[in-house]
């Protein structure tokens, strides 16, 4: 039998040589094409100036919580800040998480009992498959945003059914039929779980808002790192699955409760972005612009994700290495991430990109595709 440490170096060894070997980098210079901070608040000098106002009004918001929120972490802040998002998002209640992989990981192990049946977007996140393997939940999946195929296995369940999708999926930029698939729901008794982390900020509150759909979801979860800059993440649910959570998911009442500084940053994310319209504008204009190069992608008009396929690892590596050189930072994605002959560059717009740097990097791109 093979050692630990072999089998460990062994599996190392096979993605070095196939080119796929992760490894932790430092942010380098360069044009941001690969961060999801599709606003630039991450960035943004205004939102730090009020943040550091914040705390110079009151410094024990950096205090440490003391514990999970069911014993010494609990605050008024995080309870209005909770209160705050329900109400903007139009759900009943609305429960903090310290990431949106937590959140998922919580969702997914706690509302589905033995005997129901997830049934997944093949391209759901990573986070609701671990979700779904901390659960005794049987878990199925359908084609990619094929609604045939969704209503097909519906039709085969005796049980509850969960149904989970995004709303904008990060790998391919594109939507999910999400009326369709509420829907289709209905029709089925199903519990609909969305995801919004890629939608939530580039099209205002998300996709569920816009459409007016927070009456036939049953949870959706919403994430503070990508749009809004920040951390976090929030449950959108009623109340009953609130208190259930409380009661039931082990990441949230095994863990320490993050600081109030991190919820006061939530809340301020959401002002900023009230205020702001017009990022989520520019940041359109630039996709537009990027469209308007003439790339062949999967991706949809309005996605801030723009995926160029390049079903071939060396060249993938080769173009990624080439515009990193001309100062583009992108970022390339491999099986298994996603699956073996979609690999794929993965091009992340954002409102601060300029019409001059957008033009050379597909320049550059049309040379290798
Ligand atoms: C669709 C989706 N859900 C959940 C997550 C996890 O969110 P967080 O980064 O806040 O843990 C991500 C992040 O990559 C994501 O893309």
């Amino acid at each position: 039998m093979l050692s630990n440490s072999t089998r460990f170096q062994e599996s190392l060894n096979k993605r070095k040589e196939e080119g796929t070997l992760r490894r932790l980098r430092l942010q380098s210079d360069g044009a941001d094409f690969y961060s999801n901070d599709y606003l630039g608040f991450a960035k943004s000098k205004e939102l730090q100036h009020l943040l550091l106002q914040k705390i110079i009004n009151n410094p024990q918001l950096l205090s440490g919580s003391t514990g999970s929120r069911l014993i010494s972490g609990n605050s008024d802040i995080a309870v209005s800040v909770e209160n705050c998002i329900a109400q903007k998002h139009k759900f009943e209640s609305a429960l903090l998480f310290p990431s949106g992989y937590n959140a998922n990981l919580a969702l997914f192990s706690t509302l589905p009992s033995r005997q129901d049946v997830v049934i997944v977007d093949e391209q759901i996140h990573r986070s609701v498959h671990d979700g779904c393997k901390l659960s005794n939940a049987k878990k199925l999946k359908f084609r990619h945003n094929d609604l045939e195929d969704l209503e097909n296995i519906l039709k085969r369940q005796e049980n509850q059914c969960y149904i989970a999708i995004e709303s904008l999926y990060s790998m391919e930029g594109d939507f999910a039929p999400i009326q369709e698939i509420a829907q289709l729901a209905d029709q089925y008794k199903a519990s609909l779980i969305v995801d919004e982390a890629h939608a939530f900020g580039v099209f205002g509150y998300g996709l569920i808002e816009k459409y007016q759909l927070q009456h036939q979801i049953s949870a959706a979860v919403v994430t503070y790192g990508k749009a809004l800059g920040g951390h976090g993440a929030a449950i959108l649910c009623n109340e009953t699955e609130k208190s259930y959570l409380i009661n039931f998911a082990s990441p949230f009442i095994y863990s320490t409760s993050a600081q109030d500084f991190q919820w006061v940053s939530i809340k301020t994310g959401y002002e900023f972005l009230d205020q702001n319209h017009d990022l989520g504008i520019q940041l359109q204009d630039n996709i537009k612009i990027f469209r308007s190069q003439n790339l062949q992608s999967p991706s949809m008009e309005t996605s801030p994700v723009q995926a160029i396929v390049i079903p071939d690892n060396q060249k993938l590596k080769q173009l990624q290495d080439t515009l990193s050189e001309e100062g583009f930072l992108t970022y390339a994605i491999y099986s298994p991430t996603v699956k073996e002959g979609s690999e794929r560059l993965r091009i992340c717009l954002h409102s601060f990109n300029t019409e001059e740097e957008i033009v050379k990097l597909t320049g550059i791109i049309k040379e290798f595709v």
